[in-house]
């Protein structure tokens, strides 16, 4: 079946912030160890303690933004325990997840080598749920303070080896303190994060973004009331949404699921698109300039634990659905860009819809991964109007969903890129797109697709390559019309770049 659209590049919407690609790491199960931090005395390759493979892949992606230490383990931790020599550390209880003993060897100078080594803007998420106003007001003097200003804070970080201050760009003030985080009502956390965020200084250059704790979902009076509040004191607020399939009762395996599954979990998934319309149309009412950021600081697939794992470790597989999951929601980011200036995949390793899984030494990249991988094109690119007929697709329940999904970008370059996904689970698409105002006479297109048979086609230790891109041919250009043939199940991004006669139109 055909769909039709139009690519009108000469309006040209929003930049697409690089940081709508960002990562979320948490002292979760095996993600910071084991699955980023093995220690230095590891056989696992390492630089300082950190894995070199893990730090290779991220940096392949250009991951532009990592946010730290939490999620519900951020409002249970204290960073005065997380710094000074290893051995010495204070442990506590995880309580949140699995209960297991925290060592607290990754700490703050761990995860801003990790920042460095990876090339990525740090976001650090303070906590308000069983902290202080004090400690989250010394843990930004001792990130940012230069050793000249004698403040107490860099002495102490000058003591543990490092005497230039770090750049700290983003500051969470409390994580989920609806829930985890206090189980706070909005009129209290808006309170609170008033007086807290009043001693997140801005030291020297450092300039501090500071984002607050947003809603559950589609938890509106939570946003009401913050942008009530609050709108003045912050430069972003958050929001969380993830894809359960338990909650819609539906089968919850990160494998082994059949095609009603595939199709529930990609139609909650399209719930974020009303999700940001919405929680924009209320912000617009407190900010109409749109200087305050909607930051989607976790989103990602959540399944049943794979079978033996601990519970509270949330390991689960990676398949072509996750995939699917992630291009949708960038490209539902994409449309939102004016607004959307931030969203961080729970979480990077080893957790929920993890990029990347360990197991010992080995490494293995998921399809999700591909989807930043190949996506990587649309960072700080600006998003161009597109209209399309994106058909229906249905599956058992009788509902109706996109069948297509289509999202373009102009880099500064003046290079265009245009990402398609085919939604169905059993039949092949024909996206035909009238390309306006692009400006090419005689575009070089090159094509990356990635694709599977199964629905849950997935990657393993043994089989590390069975869904990985792979080069892509079946379209072609015709009188300023591209025609891309899709196969089932498949995401495709397709290039297009300034013949040698055409006038460069740049971002
Ligand atoms: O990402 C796992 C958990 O999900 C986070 O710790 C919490 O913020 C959310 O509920």
């Amino acid at each position: 079946m055909a769909y039709r659209g139009i690519v009108n590049a000469d309006k040209r919407m929003s930049t697409i912030d690089r940081n709508i690609y960002g990562h979320f790491a948490e002292h979760l199960g095996r993600c910071i160890y084991e699955g980023i931090w093995v220690g230095e005395q590891s056989p696992i390759p390492n630089t300082n303690g950190i894995r070199n493979d893990v730090a290779a892949a991220l940096r392949q992606i250009r991951v532009p933004v990592l946010r730290w230490p939490g999620g519900c383990f951020a409002d249970e931790y204290h960073w005065k325990d997380g710094i000074g020599p290893r051995e010495r550390r204070k442990r506590m209880i995880n309580t949140h997840w699995g209960g297991v003993t925290e060592t607290n060897h990754f700490g703050t100078h761990e995860f801003m080598a990790l920042c460095e080594l990876i090339g990525c803007e740090p976001y650090i998420n303070g906590n308000v749920g069983s902290g202080t106003v004090r400690e989250m007001s010394e843990w930004v003097e001792y990130l940012t303070t230069a050793s000249e200003s004698e403040s107490p804070m860099a002495e102490l970080r000058a003591g543990n080896g490092r005497r230039e201050p770090w750049k700290v760009k983003y500051f969470g003030v409390g994580n989920e303190n609806w829930g985890c985080g206090g189980n706070m009502r909005p009129e209290y956390y808006a309170d609170l994060y008033r007086r807290f965020q009043t001693y997140v200084r801005n030291y020297g250059d450092n300039r501090i973004h500071r984002i607050a704790c947003g809603p559950n979902g589609d938890d509106y009076r939570w946003m009401e009331v913050v942008m009530r509040e609050a709108a003045g004191y912050l430069d972003a607020v958050s929001v969380h949404f993830y894809t359960h399939p338990r909650s819609l009762k539906a089968h919850s395996s990160a494998t082994g699921f059949a095609a009603n599954e595939w199709f529930v979990v990609l139609d909650r998934t399209l719930f974020m698109d009303e999700l940001l319309t919405k929680h924009g149309e209320i912000m617009d009412r407190y900010d109409p300039d749109r200087r305050v950021g909607l930051i989607v600081d976790e989103w990602g697939t959540w399944y049943d634990v794979e079978p033996g794992t601990n519970p509270g470790f949330l390991y689960q597989q990676n398949t072509m659905r996750d995939a699917m999951v992630a291009a949708l929601n960038f490209h539902i980011f994409h449309k939102h860009s004016g607004r959307v200036r931030m969203a961080n995949i729970a979480q990077t390793v080893n957790v929920l819809q993890a990029v990347i899984l360990t197991d010992g030494e080995n490494m293995v990249l998921t399809p999700t991964y591909h989807v930043f991988d190949l996506f990587q094109v649309h960072q700080d690119a600006e998003a161009l109007e597109l209209t399309y007929d994106a058909g229906v697709y249905s599956h058992g329940s009788g509902r109706g969903i996109p069948a297509v999904s289509v999202s373009a970008s102009r880099d500064k370059e003046g290079r265009v890129h245009i990402s398609v996904c085919n939604l169905q689970h059993a039949d092949g698409a024909t996206i035909e797109l009238t390309l306006r105002g692009v400006g090419m006479e005689s575009p070089a297109v090159r094509g990356t697709l990635l694709a599977a048979e199964a629905v849950d086609a997935h990657n393993t230790f043994d089989q590390p390559d069975r869904v990985k891109p792979q080069p892509f041919a079946d379209f072609r250009t015709e009188g300023g019309t591209l025609t891309v043939n899709l196969p089932k199940m498949a995401i495709a991004v397709l290039e297009l770049v300034p013949g040698e006669d055409d006038v460069v139109i740049k971002k």
